[in-house]
């Protein structure tokens, strides 16, 4: 059954006021660490239960909470062994040190990069230079604009090639994002290739581009059916005794993600791989636009037959993101667009192509943001993506050891000690998640509520939505200690409020 908050819509329509409004903001932001600060209950406490008590009960007492204030304070020794990534990396990101006028003039603490990253400014001079210096179309010219727009194009492809180690470049296939490569997928190999009877495995943590193409493809294949893993609610990550049990002669397609928007789990890819080809003759898409950005990704190793990543959240632009698909199998596939740029010969009578990567990018493609995704790549490997993903593996732990320690919260997925993503989504009993980004964002804090685009996931662990804390390379501890200050003193704040705020609305939510 769906969890239901008690949401005060009343301050939220304040908080929401609070967006557009500067003159509210510096009132309501003012008011709030006054009204919610949370206190230390420890002493008060305390010393209420031990009236009465003899000298050695109150000395034993006062070790027992000295004791267990200085485990709670663990996190004022925690460090980071590999805190130099974001050292090194922060002042390239300008957006991080600027306040936010509209909300008195407060630092942004960005905790949002599993939506989307910022980007450094080799990345911002990558573009400028293009439109600047190189802006021509690619693929199409003899002069000299042409051919270094074309060669800078193309290099783009070579980068991403190198990074996700596939044999050849023509294995790289641009897209505007991970959702268009999914949909490349669905519509050309998966139309061209699946029938009735035929099962395709996915799971209930899918994003709902990994899902909702699925679903249309089905509506037009009657007799195709949709399977859907469970998350095993122990580990938080996919549960691998049901995926194996799933499988058979008829499933035709599996489609998973690598680690989780929502979870944060890093689903054992290897694993899952083996147990599909032992049982099925499948093909495998992994859905790694969570992965990629921050750990060490080789397609060699992980043995699937197509990955779909976005630029836009590895510190590349918008609009830019990428398919890798076997060689072999791709050329196999008919193409997903028609137009220019993707055909061998034309006449009036029909159409022959070339082969990939020119057949899937029909039309003039996103020249600067493929640039720009080289530019990212670039700075990644120049950072160390090993070195990235040992940090994020820190400050995942950092932040989820930090969240359970908070009243009121619970952290989806893996719990603290389980290697995981450095993304924490959660739920605040009593707080609606819009509410608590809307108090957060007046502290100049950026934290993402909603379901994430992961509607099932949501509605299987009993939730409507929750809210998410994301960090990336240039996040350091302080970001977080800011943020748990804030989301404490916000939490203490808004139950303070508890019955004051109006009618339980659990369906409004103004973000996803
Ligand atoms: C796991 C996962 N898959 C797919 C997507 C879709 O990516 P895009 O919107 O860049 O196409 C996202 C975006 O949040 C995601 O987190």
């Amino acid at each position: 059954m769906t969890r239901h908050y008690l949401r005060l819509s009343g301050y939220a329509l304040l908080a929401a006021t609070c967006l557009s409004s500067h003159a509210v903001v510096s009132f309501t932001t003012s008011s709030v660490p006054a009204l919610g600060r949370r206190t230390n209950s420890m002493g008060g406490i305390g010393m209420v239960q031990l009236n009465g008590a003899s000298d050695s009960e109150l000395q034993q007492k006062q070790e027992q909470e000295e004791e267990s204030t200085n485990e709670d304070l663990w996190w004022k020794n925690y460090k980071m062994e590999h805190a130099k990534v974001a050292e090194q990396s922060r002042p390239d990101f300008e957006i991080l040190s600027t306040t936010l006028e509209q909300v008195d003039n407060k630092p942004l603490v960005y905790l949002d990069s599993a939506a989307t990253s910022q980007k450094p400014k080799q990345v911002i001079e990558a573009l400028d230079h293009y439109y600047t210096k190189l802006n021509s179309n690619v693929h199409r010219g003899a002069h000299t604009l042409s051919r270094e727009a074309t060669a800078a194009y193309e290099g783009a492809r070579d980068k991403v090639q190198k990074l996700i180690h596939a044999n050849s470049r023509n294995e790289i296939i641009f897209t505007s994002g991970a959702t268009e490569s999914i949909n490349l997928v669905v519509y050309s190999y998966a139309r061209a290739n699946l029938k009735a009877g035929d099962e395709i495995l996915l799971t209930e943590m899918e994003h709902h581009s990994n899902i909702v193409p699925w679903q249309m493809l089905a509506e037009t294949i009657p007799g195709l059916k949709l399977k859907f893993v469970k998350m095993d609610r122990e580990t938080g990550a996919v549960d691998l005794k049901e995926f194996k049990s799933m499988l058979n002669s008829n499933t035709k397609m599996v489609a998973f993600q690598h680690v989780s928007n929502v979870a944060g789990c890093v689903n054992p890819v290897t694993e899952m791989v083996q147990m599909v080809r032992a049982q099925a003759d499948a093909k495998i898409l992994l859905d790694a636009c969570q992965s990629v950005p921050h750990m060490p990704v080789d397609v060699q190793t992980l043995g699937v037959d197509f990955l779909a990543a976005s630029g836009h959240k590895m510190c590349g632009p918008t609009g830019i993101g990428f398919l890798w698909g076997r060689e072999d199998l791709l050329n196999s596939m008919p193409p997903f667009q028609g137009g220019g740029e993707m055909i061998d010969q034309v006449t009036l009578e029909g159409s022959t192509y070339v082969p990939a990567p020119g057949r899937f990018e029909a039309g003039t493609p996103a020249i600067a943001q493929a640039i720009g995704l080289g530019a990212a790549i670039d700075y990644l490997q120049q950072l160390g993506m090993e070195e990235i993903e040992a940090y994020e593996h820190e400050m995942a732990e950092y932040l989820v050891r930090r969240m359970e320690q908070v009243d009121r919260v619970t952290v989806l997925g893996p719990k603290s000690g389980t290697p995981r993503a450095a993304l924490c989504a959660f739920i605040v009993d009593g707080v609606h998640p819009s509410d608590l980004s809307s108090f957060l964002d007046m502290e100049g804090v950026a934290v993402r509520a909603g379901h994430h685009c992961c509607q099932p996931l949501h509605q299987s662990l009993g939730y409507s939505h929750s809210a998410r804390a994301s960090l990336y390379l240039y996040n350091t501890k302080e970001d977080v200690d800011t943020f748990i200050e804030k989301l404490e003193s916000t939490i203490a704040f808004l139950t303070g409020l508890e019955g004051e705020g109006g009618q339980a609305d659990d369906d409004f939510v103004p973000f996803i």
